[in-house]
């Protein structure tokens, strides 16, 4: 069904325009939460829906992670709230969706994030190299390669992947030399390997992007499932080139050009943003917290996280600790449902403080948008952001406007391939916009049908009529 916007031109008079934000705006305040599309009217209603799911530079699409929120989110919010040069910060970055939109529109974008996966995609793609120097990197390491300098011996779950005889050892030689955490370029060829380790093959397995057996992309299903899965399907293990697959994708990578501004990625704990952004300095904070731990961000990436020299063990504990719901919790909140007040609990203690570390960075004009997913588990129907506002909101020094519901078109990819649809899985986002001072700042597009023309434009392939999921 398409939905009855013409982005060509207006849909209704200015008047009918400045009722529907009013009345948008009451019905806020009541019941705390402006409807999707479509009824449109103000700044701050889901404009972003209406542009294309295709939209987004190529980087973006680096690596898949898992929660991630489409690119026109943030870009609409940047647009409409910030000019060139401001700082726009994400403490929650993931694969660093905000602080490359906002470096591609000429702002400085940040992100921080306690899971290594995340603050590597998000270095790399806010501060990358230029592409002739990551290719020339990639080639040195190359010349260098000999199977005999690797020292590690891959570990079993590993080596049932991939190829033993060519791209095991160019990937296991590769993680032992690859200096991400002093070579811009390292960071880059890391990155970009990560989005091509594992993936599923085209009818013609020799033009797979990607160096695995062929399976999922999104993320590493568990040692025991594929090990089962490689038997019985009997799928085998094609011998790539790894060196060739790498620089590959990088020209891919490459291809719309880099952003005009570079960025920061961090890896840290969002209750220390303060160590990376400078008090009273940011315009905006587009985020999304983890979600009462819905993912299990390093269980999901072992494969990704075996590259990068990472434990699983230690990214899940270190997420899961610092949200305060450690392992043994998060297993009772499982057998109890949500309404297990201690994960919940605890779960709004974080948000409260991650909240408080948001607001001593954002200027007194700055504005925050913070995504919270509902939480479904066949009894409850949590609205988890709008549960943990309630809970806080007097502890916090930021200032509720509105909430705008996001209806997700698409079930939760994770929960449906692993079979878990019945647990948790998330059903709509509740996007909380929150601000230092007492009213929403003046928006930069009176008609936001011209943020949304932009992306259309920029989307390949896209219509002006844009498909509504309603
Ligand atoms: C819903 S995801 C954000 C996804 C992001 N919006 C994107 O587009 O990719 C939540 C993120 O919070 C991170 N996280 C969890 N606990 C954290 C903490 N204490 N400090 C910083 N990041 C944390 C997770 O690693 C995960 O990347």
């Amino acid at each position: 069904m398409a939905v009855a916007i013409d982005l060509a031109g207006s849909t209704a008079p200015a008047s009918t325009a400045r009722k529907r934000t009013v009345t948008a705006r009451k019905a806020a305040h009541t019941e705390r939460e402006t409807e999707a599309v479509p009824s449109l009217g103000g700044p701050l209603e889901p404009w972003w829906k209406l542009v294309p799911r295709r939209y987004g530079h190529v980087l973006h699409a680096m690596c898949s992670y898992m929660g991630m929120f489409p690119p026109a989110l943030p870009r609409y919010f940047i647009e409409q709230y910030t000019q060139p040069g401001d700082l726009v910060v994400d403490p929650f970055s993931g694969r660093g969706t905000t602080a490359l939109e906002a470096c591609l529109l000429g702002r400085e974008g940040v992100g921080v994030d306690l899971n290594p996966l995340a603050a590597l995609l998000t270095s790399a793609k806010v501060d990358p190299p230029s592409r002739e120097d990551a290719l020339a990197r990639l080639r040195e390491l190359e010349k260098s390669y000999s199977k005999k300098k690797i020292t590690e011996e891959p570990p079993p779950e590993i080596a049932m992947l991939f190829d033993q005889r060519k791209t095991l050892p160019q990937l296991s030689y590769l993680r032992e030399r690859l200096e991400p955490s002093l070579r811009r370029e390292d960071r880059f060829i890391l990155a970009a390997i990560t989005g091509i380790l594992h993936g599923n093959h085209p009818r013609n397995p020799w033009d797979s992007r990607c160096l695995s057996v062929s399976m999922p992309n999104t993320f590493s299903m568990s040692p025991g499932y594929l090990r089962k899965y490689i038997r019985e399907n009997k799928l085998k293990k094609y011998p790539f080139d790894a060196f060739e697959k790498i620089a590959q994708r990088i020209e891919h990578l490459y291809q719309e050009g880099v952003a005009p501004v570079r960025g920061r990625g961090a890896q840290d704990d969002a209750l220390a943003l303060g160590n990376h952004v400078a008090k009273n300095s940011a315009k905006l904070v587009v985020t999304s917290p983890p979600y009462l731990n819905v993912v299990r961000y390093g269980k999901f990436n072992w494969i990704r996280l075996w590259m990068l020299r990472e434990s699983v063990q230690r990214v899940d504990a270190s997420l899961a600790d610092r949200t305060r719901t450690n392992l043994e919790v998060e297993r009772t909140d499982r057998q109890l449902g949500l309404s297990d007040r201690l994960g919940f609990r605890k779960y709004t203690t974080f948000l409260e403080q991650a909240i408080c570390r948001v607001a001593e960075v954002l200027r007194d004009d700055g504005v925050c948008v913070m995504t919270i997913g509902d939480v479904e588990n066949g009894e409850y129907d949590k609205r988890l952001g709008l549960d943990a506002w309630a809970a806080i909101e007097k502890r916090v020094p930021l200032k509720l406007q509105t909430v705008i519901a996001d209806r997700l078109v698409t079930e939760n990819k994770v929960s449906r391939i692993w079979g878990e649809n019945k647990g948790r899985a998330t059903r709509v986002d509740r996007v909380l916009v929150l601000t230092k001072g007492d009213a929403m700042p003046a928006a930069n597009f009176a008609d936001p049908r011209e943020i949304v023309r932009k992306m259309a434009e920029l989307t390949p392939g896209a219509m002006r009529s844009i498909p509504d999921e309603a």
